[in-house]
């Protein structure tokens, strides 16, 4: 199994506290079945990405010695989940915050309120660079969950979503689990992440949020989610 969306790098965002966290969490996903997870920790500041992105390699370094000392299992590779703010439209090179240098970039927008149509320009001016945006937990923000029809005007435009396993499981609430459940039933959702922040409950303890899907979530779906596509953003191949 491949996660595409983690804070597992220590003390740059929100997520593990440490290095120890770090590894805490790469041992559970090991446990669980996963074999690759991308890092992609919160990123903001789109006036210094070099110096992000030479915090978040180096610190993926350090996680991937550790890992090897210990004989975890699990291949880590760099992303990021960038807010989307108007500093897009003047930021540089933004090639270093995609996953695993593919064209497949995570998004995500503010939980509450914000401007939708500002939003819409922000994607559609990623996919005019040529980056495929893959937006984070659509079914999380106020503003899909009241207007469910922004989700089509953005499958027409090339954006993909990816949901969380937290939310489909119902630990967050009814409404982002059944959202959830239909992206994928649609097709729009391609991937299920763990977005996991810390070892404790934002977790990659995976199996037991699995065995609470809904049932309609089949094996093909799991496979689909799980698997071959996180594998074809890795490898920047088409997702289908
Ligand atoms: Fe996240």
């Amino acid at each position: 199994m491949i996660d595409i969306h983690s804070h597992i790098i220590f003390n740059i965002d929100d997520g593990a506290a440490s290095i120890e966290e770090s590894i805490t969490l790469c041992r559970q996903a090991s446990e669980n079945g996963y074999k690759k997870i991308v890092a992609t920790p919160h990123f903001t500041d789109y006036r210094n990405i070099d110096r992000f992105v030479l915090e978040r390699d180096s610190k993926l370094d350090l996680i991937r010695e550790r890992l090897a000392e210990e004989k975890i299992d699990i291949t880590l590779y760099p992303g990021a989940e960038l807010f989307l703010s108007r500093g897009i439209f003047t930021a540089g090179d933004l090639d270093a915050l995609t996953i695993n240098s593919s064209r497949y970039m995570l998004c995500e927008f503010p939980l509450g309120p914000f401007n939708v149509r500002s939003g819409l320009e922000m994607l559609s001016e990623l996919t005019l660079r040529g980056y495929t945006p893959i937006v984070a937990h659509p079914e999380r923000y106020h503003e899909f969950r009241r207007n469910y029809e922004i989700i089509y005007g953005l499958v027409d435009q090339g954006v993909i979503f990816q949901v969380n396993a937290d939310c489909l499981a119902g630990n967050i609430d009814r409404t982002a689990r059944s959202i959830s459940a239909e992206l994928i039933q649609e097709g729009f959702a391609k991937f299920i992440g763990s977005d996991a922040h810390d070892a404790n409950r934002r977790n990659l303890n995976i199996r037991e949020r699995i065995s609470a899907f809904p049932s309609e979530i089949d094996s093909d779906d799991l496979k689909n989610c799980f698997i071959t596509n996180p594998q074809s953003v890795i490898d920047n191949e088409d997702v289908f």
